[in-house]
């Protein structure tokens, strides 16, 4: 069907009563501004969401790739900028948080990818400063670089933030482990899903800590890699979520656990670097059905904004990795204050970052 047919569809109803007015009322108007970009000359399309601007601009990435229509695009957005406003928050960082995406167009020629960038940044530049964007899923540092010729900011450090990241998620699964009465990593079996940039550095740090670290990637020949480097262990890809572990690490993809797959896990913790490990809220509450810590990924996986903030501040790595690893500390902070008040680890770390930004709210201008 045509986005005209599927309009058309009941020619006499009205706004009302259009098929996704759910999805309409509850996703587009629940941050502070959202800016649908069309540039003619380019064809760029894009779609830019500002969620929150208490504690500062909107950081959050641009995110490139091809959606089924403009209300997918839209819709993960929001849902996208809305948890950068927790993980910037919960991170304690003088960021809002962000988020847009270029919906990729196949016939985009090589040479016309700057001139697309550009058109974006001047998007960006129109909103006057509230939101500064950063790498994401399909765009590189030199892309940003690029945005960057036109939009006033952007945030990116020059080195990968992946270490960093990899980093935070060690220290809080420490503090997971520290939590369930463990005294260190030791013998402790890590099952990682994905053994990219951070899953590979996540596991040489823990195997340094004498954990057992058992890793699988879509990519066979990168696991069983990252496995002989650590004397660890490669399994298949199908397999990782059912491996007998204490932590379970998603770090390749997101809606990695449902409320039917919870209860299949073979973990006590989940704890890993991917954004929105979770199909949905329920999901929380099954996992601690199931007996699974779930510590929440924006709590955990701050490492990469961290340093962000770092290179903007002019920090080098001494002065940066404490602050890293301070996210094991709020980690076990949250964990501590979800079994005091009888509450999911998830609702307790929004509890931590909806302080931060109504505390914000208190601070004269
Ligand atoms: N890089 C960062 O600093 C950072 C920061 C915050 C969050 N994250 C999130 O962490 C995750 C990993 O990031 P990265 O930078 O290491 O990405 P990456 O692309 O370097 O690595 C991801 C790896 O996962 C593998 N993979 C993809 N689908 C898989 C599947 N279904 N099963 C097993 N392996 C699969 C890929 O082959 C790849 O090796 C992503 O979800 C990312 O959004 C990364």
């Amino acid at each position: 069907m045509t986005r005209r047919a599927a309009f058309e569809h009941g020619p006499h109803k009205g706004m009302n009563q259009l098929p996704h007015k759910g999805v309409l009322m509850n996703e587009l108007f629940r941050g502070e501004q959202l800016v649908c970009c069309h540039d003619r000359d380019t064809g760029l399309r894009a779609v830019i969401a500002v969620d929150d601007t208490r504690l500062g601009p909107a950081v959050g990435g641009v995110r490139m790739k091809a959606y089924p229509g403009e209300l997918a695009a839209i819709t993960e957005a929001q849902r996208l900028a809305a948890g950068m406003t927790l993980k910037n928050a919960a991170a304690g960082l003088p960021f809002g948080g962000g988020k847009s995406v270029i919906l990729a167009d196949d016939a985009l020629r090589p040479q016309d990818r700057a001139q697309v960038l550009r058109a974006f940044g001047r998007f960006v530049a129109r909103l006057g400063g509230s939101y500064i964007p950063g790498v994401d899923m399909g765009t590189s540092v030199a892309d940003l670089a690029v945005v960057g010729t036109v939009a006033p900011r952007v945030a990116c450090a020059e080195s990968d933030p992946s270490p960093w990241t990899a980093l935070g998620v060690h220290a809080g699964i420490r503090a997971a482990i520290a939590h369930l009465g463990g005294r260190d990593l030791h013998g402790v079996r890590v099952a990682i899903q994905g053994a990219g940039h951070v899953g590979a550095e996540l596991a040489r740090l823990l195997a340094v800590d004498g954990a057992h670290v058992i890793v699988a990637d879509v990519d066979p020949a990168r696991a069983r890699l990252v496995a002989a480097r650590i004397g660890g262990e490669a399994v298949a890809a199908g397999r990782i979520m059912g491996v007998e572990c204490d932590v379970f690490a998603p770090c390749a993809v997101a809606k990695v656990v449902d409320t039917t797959t919870a209860g299949s896990l073979g973990c006590r913790v989940l704890a890993g670097a991917a954004n929105d490990q979770l199909a949905d809220r329920r999901t929380a509450t099954a996992l601690a059905e199931a007996g699974v810590l779930n510590v929440p990924d924006f709590l955990i996986n701050s490492g990469g904004v961290v340093q962000i903030y770092a290179s903007m501040q002019g920090w080098d790595d001494d002065r940066l990795r404490p602050e890293v690893l301070a996210i094991g500390d709020r980690v076990a902070a949250v964990l501590d204050s979800a079994r005091h008040d009888n509450v999911s680890p998830l609702e307790a770390a929004e509890a931590l970052a909806h302080r931060r930004l109504t505390e914000s709210q208190a601070i004269p201008a």
